[in-house]
């Protein structure tokens, strides 16, 4: 862990979040609550026909650039679903721009960053003072609160989550470029800058923490409830080389975050090694993927945390009844303790029967009870 990011992490004063009134954030607080609030990774995304009736006219950056159309994504999926939050349509790359980093999304590769960044020269260079142009996701964060503000028929508020990525996420795609989708590469070049290049790695993840400290500000002042940090590619590092090298940015951004007064989610895939360290960033809520059982994954945390997940997202493609008793091994696993929040382990894929999506989020209101 670096020093610097060590001593400034522990001179943020967190202040105590409000108790919220929505079932989904009481949850995040570990606080007890009438049922196991759910939602799901990717809810909005391309195995939703009204997705893809939208993005029939529109590119991904389209609908994230503009407010209306992010704004009735994000909507439409939490009211088609029947879940507890709606997490706000836009993608982990889009600090990228006004950072000054070129990328785009190429069908069936993923997204493509043009000049990956590879040495000091190139990260001074990265602009940390235009955040303000990512001001169109806050305004879409206001509509949907806005839609959203009137309680649901069972009385109970609907969550609005806002996300960014972690500092080691949003790092390996800028160092590696792409093509492929993250968690498909070995991130030789980001390891090679890490171990060989203390002043720029240092100053690399200080700029990405600065940036998404003023983009989650943005996003809590618009009416986000809860932040939810992105590092889905966190399981490619060693507990050592995660906390030598990443563990004090991480612990800075979830704190200065919290300090704002609301809780946050932090989630990685392959974390199951991982977890004790993710849980000392402080974060509220831990997500677990699917390869850990989640009271396995939970005691590892400790219980100073609550946990998110973490049903097998290829488990929607299971006949009804192994959905089912899935659904019921996670909820049993849980075991009713305050601090469950039901999702999937990582997003829904392509493909996926929307109707598996919701007969889960019924089920969970039946037997989620706590
Ligand atoms: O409903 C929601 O979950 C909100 C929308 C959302 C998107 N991206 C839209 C999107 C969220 C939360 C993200 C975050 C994101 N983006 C992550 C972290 C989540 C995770 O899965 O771990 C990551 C790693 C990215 C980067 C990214 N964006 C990749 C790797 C891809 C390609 C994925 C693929 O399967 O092709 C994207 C594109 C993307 N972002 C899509 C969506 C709905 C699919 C492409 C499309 O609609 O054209």
């Amino acid at each position: 862990m670096s020093d610097v990011s060590v001593e400034r992490a522990a001179s943020i004063q967190p202040v105590e979040p409000m108790a919220g009134e929505s079932r989904f954030v009481r949850g995040c607080l570990r606080l007890p609550v009438d049922r196991t609030p759910v939602w799901f990774l990717r809810q909005a995304g391309r195995y939703m026909p009204e997705y893809m009736a939208v993005r029939k006219h529109h590119s991904l950056l389209e609908i994230c650039r503009t407010p209306e159309i992010a704004a009735e994504v994000t909507i439409t999926a939490a009211e088609r679903l029947g879940v507890d939050a709606a997490i706000i349509f836009a993608d982990l790359l889009l600090p990228f721009t006004p950072m000054g980093l070129d990328f785009e999304f190429v069908a069936g590769e993923g997204p493509v960053v043009h000049t990956p960044v590879r040495s000091l020269e190139q990260v001074q260079a990265l602009r940390t003072d235009r955040t303000d142009e990512l001001n169109y996701v806050a305004r879409a964060i206001e509509k949907v609160a806005t839609h959203f503000a009137a309680p649901r028929p069972d009385g109970d508020a609907l969550g609005i989550i806002g996300f960014c990525g972690a500092p080691w996420t949003l790092a390996g795609y800028m160092i590696e470029g792409g093509k492929q989708s993250g968690g498909d590469r070995n991130y030789i070049e980001t390891k090679k800058l890490m171990y060989s290049n203390k002043a720029a790695w240092s100053l690399l993840m200080e700029k990405i923490v600065t940036v998404l400290v003023a983009y989650a500000t943005q996003q809590i002042e618009a009416g986000a409830d809860v932040i939810q940090v992105f590092d889905s590619w966190v399981g490619k590092l060693s507990v050592a080389d995660y906390t030598q090298y990443c563990l004090g940015w991480t612990t800075e951004l979830v704190q200065r975050i919290k300090a704002m007064g609301v809780p946050v989610i932090y989630f990685g895939v392959e974390t199951a090694s991982l977890l004790p360290a993710m849980g000392a960033t402080g974060a509220d809520v831990i997500g677990l993927d699917w390869r850990v059982p989640l009271d396995v994954g939970w005691k590892a945390v400790g219980p100073g945390c609550a946990v998110q997940g973490n049903l097998d997202p290829i488990a929607l493609f299971a006949p009804e009844d192994v959905l089912k008793a899935k659904v019921h091994e996670v909820l049993t696993a849980a075991g009713g303790r305050p601090g469950h929040i039901f999702n999937l382990g990582h997003g829904i894929v392509p493909g996926t029967p929307v109707e598996n999506v919701i007969r889960v989020v019924e089920w969970v209101k039946e037997f989620g009870a706590q």
